[in-house]
């Protein structure tokens, strides 16, 4: 299987990368869309897509995380030392979000006794009680981390594309879907 090389991305970790990233944008507006619906039917039948769509996040992170760590990373030269830093925490600090929000999100509907069905065929209960405190911490750590993963996420975006639109360098594009310059590069060589 293609692996990451010094300068482009494989396509596993495109994949992982754009197919998560659209699951986690559209939850967060679904998310801070569907709290503030007027009680109906509706409402609830979000929350439980909201719930189904988390867990696969939670599912394919495991796989994403292994094929990461089996992986290089390509190197970012191209920037400041401060700059490839900063990438590089925000990068963990993604990968730790993208386990918290899942997390606290299933240990809070476990909890509050509204377990998960998935895609209406079965339920998934997290490994905790019924609790009403365990409801709330998880709770109050779901709302928290998801404005820390919006900031994350501007300083992941505005760092993408001051280097794609102001530096004119490849971050951007080695990450886009479809060949990109330096593909053929040996995985080996580092
Ligand atoms: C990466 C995954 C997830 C993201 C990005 C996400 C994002 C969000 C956001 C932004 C909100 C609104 C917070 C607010 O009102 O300020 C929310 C609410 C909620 N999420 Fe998630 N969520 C994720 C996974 C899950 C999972 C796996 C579950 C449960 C199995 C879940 C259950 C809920 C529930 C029940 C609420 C509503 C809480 C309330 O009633 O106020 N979420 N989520
Ligand atoms: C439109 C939205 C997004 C754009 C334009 C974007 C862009 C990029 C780019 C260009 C890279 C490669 C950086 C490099 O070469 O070092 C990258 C890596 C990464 N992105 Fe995004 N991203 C987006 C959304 C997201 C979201 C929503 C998440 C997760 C919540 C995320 C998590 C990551 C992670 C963890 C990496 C590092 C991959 C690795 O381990 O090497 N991204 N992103």
């Amino acid at each position: 299987m293609q692996k990451n090389t010094r300068d482009s991305y494989s396509f596993t970790s495109k994949f992982f990368h754009w197919t998560m990233s659209v699951i986690i944008l559209t939850l967060l507006a679904v998310g801070l869309s569907m709290t503030r619906m007027d009680d109906s039917d509706l409402k609830w039948q979000i929350y439980a897509i909201h719930k189904s769509f988390g867990l696969i996040i939670l599912l394919l992170l495991p796989m994403r995380l292994t094929w990461r760590l089996m992986n290089s990373r390509p190197h970012l030269d191209m920037v400041a030392p401060w700059e490839k830093q900063t990438a590089i925490t925000v990068h963990w600090l993604l990968y730790l979000a993208m386990f918290l929000m899942p997390m606290s999100g299933w240990i809070m509907s476990t909890a509050s006794n509204h377990t998960p069905l998935f895609f209406g065929l079965f339920e998934i209960a997290a490994p905790v009680a019924v609790n009403q405190a365990t409801a709330s911490v998880a709770y109050n750590t779901h709302i928290t981390i998801a404005w820390v993963l919006m900031a994350l996420l501007g300083l992941h975006l505005s760092g993408a594309l001051k280097g794609h639109f102001i530096k004119k360098n490849n971050i951007l594009k080695r990450m886009l879907p479809g060949r990109s310059k330096g593909h053929q590069d040996s995985s080996s060589e580092f």
